[in-house]
């Protein structure tokens, strides 16, 4: 393992005498509450699970399930049960400490089970989200060097094991195997043992590789470690403002960062439950689960919530909403229609939170001891230095647009690129700044204002989309000789994939030949990256290096050529 968690993590050095202290401060008194503080022991699911059991209070609700057929409620002591067998259950077929375990499983309790059962063993998760198809999954196993996965029926058959050599076992939930040499979860499950065992690790153990797509090339490998905890603990009390008797809900799905740092981990570690929907959104259903489990702490994005406003004031007045404190937001701009309607609608603030994948945890917030700026995304978080730097890495003034950059070395950040050390160099080209991908400003007030992305990495609906992997794919068709794939602005979704095809000789663009060409992304990559607008071109502009003209591509869906 040692080769990939760069021995380069950039320093704290730089931070500055008070930057520092605040950041010592803030971080080093939370590493106190930790019981491996005092023990020595590290794992973060005794942290999230095992601890409160220790402490009495197993029979306490950790998380509500609902997707319509199914309605389950599991406390911290089931919690603890079910992942000690699952935990059994991999030891028995030899997976231990550092062995990559996918979870490719629909949003359901067998789900959190798994991640917290592997991570329990000191293996390494790698969620793969619902969506993902064949060419999604196969790059992500392969890449991450996965022994095992644990998938459905359903999901199983998107993977092509052929072409996965180190993949030897294949656990199948929420059903039976279809191949005679996958392993019956629920078979396995009924003998395994339920003692809370449990394998202690480095602070610094990898805990899950999460893939995201950058602009160029495939999506890569960002690893994050068991000290994410420390990041998440302070976040989920300081800008969730999570305290006990809260019921949080975090609608992201584990397939991606929110899902599983503020979908679980995070309001866990303070012993909060949180609600898991499963199933598609429907804005009716997302009203009736806000109700039902009287939610207090609510953390969604703003596309789920234009979706809401659409459904009209008469469905949220069929709700009782009334135990909501505050919202917040993550993943796009959250617009003041949003706003607005929070507070007009239901009478609560809504928060915004920006953060990335890399980053591990919200990093620049509004949280609630902070007057909000309509448009700003807010302060950076106690002990988080975040600057606006220039292309060559000097630091701007207030007002000026730049490249949004954060000072390295807060706990929940990426350890590293799964096997590729100098893409994760190129994160701090600008040492000791970690560079985000990210235009804003800052005001004078140190109010961040987030500017769009810099790098042609697509943001549909809150979704990580790369061009790079939607062009390689249209590429595949026999009638497209170059694509070259955008984020077009959209009013809903923040941004739409839009692909402008350069055609072979000969052939005559058809909507059939758009419908064939969405279908292929569709069912390689996922629904969410399969373009929704398409353009033919003359010539797909290309850079001296030969790779496609980022920017020119942004300069045509913004309509500036
Ligand atoms: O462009 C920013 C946007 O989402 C990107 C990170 O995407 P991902 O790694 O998938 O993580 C999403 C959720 C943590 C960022 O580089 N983004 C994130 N939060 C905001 C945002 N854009 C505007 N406002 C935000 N609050």
């Amino acid at each position: 393992m040692g080769n990939i968690i760069a021995g380069a993590i950039p320093g704290e050095h730089n931070l500055g005498d008070y930057g520092k202290a605040v950041k010592d401060f803030v971080f080093g008194e939370v590493e106190k509450e930790f019981s491996w503080y005092t023990t020595g022991n590290c794992n973060i699911v005794h942290e999230a699970v095992d601890r409160h059991v220790m402490e009495g209070g197993g029979g306490s609700p950790a998380l509500y399930y609902t997707d319509g057929n199914r309605e389950e409620t599991y406390s911290f002591a089931m919690l603890q049960e079910d992942s000690s067998r699952f935990a059994a259950v991999l030891a028995k077929y030899g997976i231990g400490k550092g062995d990559r375990v996918g979870i490719f499983l629909p949003r359901s309790p067998e789900l959190y089970i798994s991640f917290l059962a592997a991570a329990r063993i000191g293996a390494v998760v790698v969620p793969l989200f619902e969506a993902f198809m064949e060419d999604a999954v196969k790059d992500r196993l392969g890449d991450s060097g996965a022994v095992a996965v644990v998938t459905s029926p359903e999901l199983s058959q998107r993977i092509p094991y052929q072409q996965l050599g180190e993949l030897k076992h294949v656990f199948i939930a929420h059903g039976e195997p279809l191949r005679p040499q996958d392993i019956s979860w629920r078979g396995e499950m009924s003998a395994a043992p339920s003692c809370a065992k449990i394998e202690w690790v480095d602070r610094e153990h990898p805990l899950f590789i999460l893939y995201a797509s950058g602009a160029d090339g495939k999506a890569r490998g960002l690893v994050h470690v068991h000290n994410t905890m420390v990041g998440l603990l302070i976040t989920a009390r300081w800008v969730h403002d999570l305290k006990k008797g809260d019921i949080y809900w975090c609608t992201a799905d584990p397939g991606w960062i929110t899902g599983i740092a503020y979908g679980f981990l995070a309001p866990w570690l303070l012993g909060i439950p949180v609600v898991v929907r499963g199933g598609r959104f429907n804005d009716e259903d997302w009203c009736a689960t806000l109700a039902r489990y009287r939610v207090s702490v609510w953390y969604s994005a703003p596309t789920a919530f234009r979706l809401l406003i659409a459904g009209g004031d008469d469905m949220l007045r069929r709700y009782d909403l009334g135990k909501l404190r505050h919202i917040l937001s993550v993943g796009e701009p959250l617009t003041p229609e949003v706003m607005e309607w929070s507070m007009g609608k239901l009478g609560v603030p809504i928060y915004d939170t920006f953060w990335m994948s890399e980053t591990g945890m919200n990093m620049i917030c509004n949280y609630r001891c902070l007057p909000i700026k309509q448009g700003s995304i807010g302060k950076p978080f106690p002990g988080i230095v975040a600057g606006v730097v220039d292309d060559r890495g000097g630091e701007l003034p207030p007002g000026k647009i730049g490249n949004l950059a954060i000072k390295a070395g807060w706990p929940s950040m990426f350890r590293g690129v799964w096997g590729d050390p100098e893409l994760y160099r190129r994160y701090f080209r600008f040492e000791p700044w970690f560079v985000t991908g990210d235009a804003a400003y800052m005001d004078r007030d140190g109010y961040f204002y987030f500017q769009g992305r810099v790098d042609g990495v697509i943001n549909t609906s809150g979704e990580r989309v790369g061009p790079w992997e939607v062009e390689k794919k249209l590429e595949e068709h026999p009638a497209v000789d170059r694509a070259g794939v955008a984020g077009k602005p959209d009013k809903l979704r923040g941004e739409i994939v839009k692909a402008y095809i350069q055609l072979n000789p000969g052939i005559i663009w058809s909507e059939s030949l758009a419908g064939e060409l969405r279908e292929l992304v569709k069912f390689g990559l996922a629904a969410h990256a399969a373009p929704r607008e398409f353009e033919v071109k003359e010539q797909i502009p290309l850079t001296a290096d030969g790779d496609v003209d980022r920017k020119a591509l942004k300069g045509w869906v913004l309509g500036l050529e």
